[in-house]
């Protein structure tokens, strides 16, 4: 059956966020995300672009924070935070998740304790008074209702210290992503992804998620929408130097 791509699924649900998902198919799930986010999310390019020239930044003002809002498997949050250490950058980086499920894995998937693993959400951190340089996140945007993405954008920019930069990053709706995501995933379907949620849960997430238009028309002032590579859309918001 043809798969409408026109408007967004946004009764579509990924099974992974159902509390009674099987355990160790989750896991699995978790484990492949770093697979997943090495190919379509650019963590390299996220330390160079993004974080890396204000670690440079914060040379003598201290550790330069940053925040993972819904870390999921906690893989891009390790990864920044390892290459942080790598190039020498003083830095605090926070991941965070509502699922305790998610926590729990990133947890352990971290012994060396590089990054802070919480489960809380972002209101609650905006009510303790927290502040980071870098805010940001991947795959959560399409996960949210329309006043969840509102919230998630409004405590996101309250999260951000003066100069610094809320980045939230997702998929772009198209038929062209749904069928390159099928078509790389088939092959794999029954081994290097079986017994996960990927593949079913990555379709799901591309109907639920926006188009470029779409997320534009949705967010207030001040964020800006960029279209990437591959099949990808950027969420930005500059806090302006010295001014929250
Ligand atoms: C598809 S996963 C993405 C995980 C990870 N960021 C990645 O890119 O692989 C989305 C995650 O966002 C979390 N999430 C959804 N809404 C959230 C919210 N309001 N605050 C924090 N986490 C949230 C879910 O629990 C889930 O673990």
């Amino acid at each position: 059956m043809a798969v409408d791509l026109r408007v967004r699924a946004v009764d579509a649900r990924e099974q992974m966020d159902a509390a009674d998902a099987d355990p160790r198919m989750l896991a699995r799930t978790y484990a492949r995300f770093a697979a997943v986010n090495a190919v379509v999310s650019d963590p390299r390019g996220l330390y160079r672009r993004l974080v890396r020239p204000r670690a440079r930044g914060c040379a003598f003002g201290g550790a330069l924070r940053v925040l993972d809002i819904g870390c999921g498997g906690g893989d891009l949050a390790l990864a920044l935070a390892r290459r942080l250490r790598r190039d020498g950058h003083p830095a605090q980086v926070t991941g965070i998740d509502i699922d305790p499920r998610a926590v729990e894995w990133s947890t352990r998937a971290d012994p060396e304790g590089l990054v802070q693993w919480r489960c809380t959400s972002s209101a609650d951190l905006v009510d303790a008074g927290e502040q980071y340089d870098i805010v940001l996140s991947n795959h959560v945007l399409h996960h949210l209702t329309e006043s969840g993405l509102h919230a998630l954008l409004a405590e996101s920019r309250r999260l951000v210290r003066i100069g610094g930069v809320a980045e939230h990053s997702d998929i772009a709706r198209s038929r062209t992503a749904y069928a390159l995501f099928a078509a790389a995933t088939w092959p794999v379907a029954g081994t290097v992804l079986a017994g996960s949620y990927i593949r079913a849960d990555g379709l799901t997430s591309i109907r639920r998620s926006y188009t470029r238009a779409e997320l534009a028309a949705r967010v207030p002032p001040g964020w800006r929408v960029e279209k990437r590579m591959p099949a990808r859309l950027l969420l930005r918001w500059e806090a302006p130097h010295g001014a929250p």
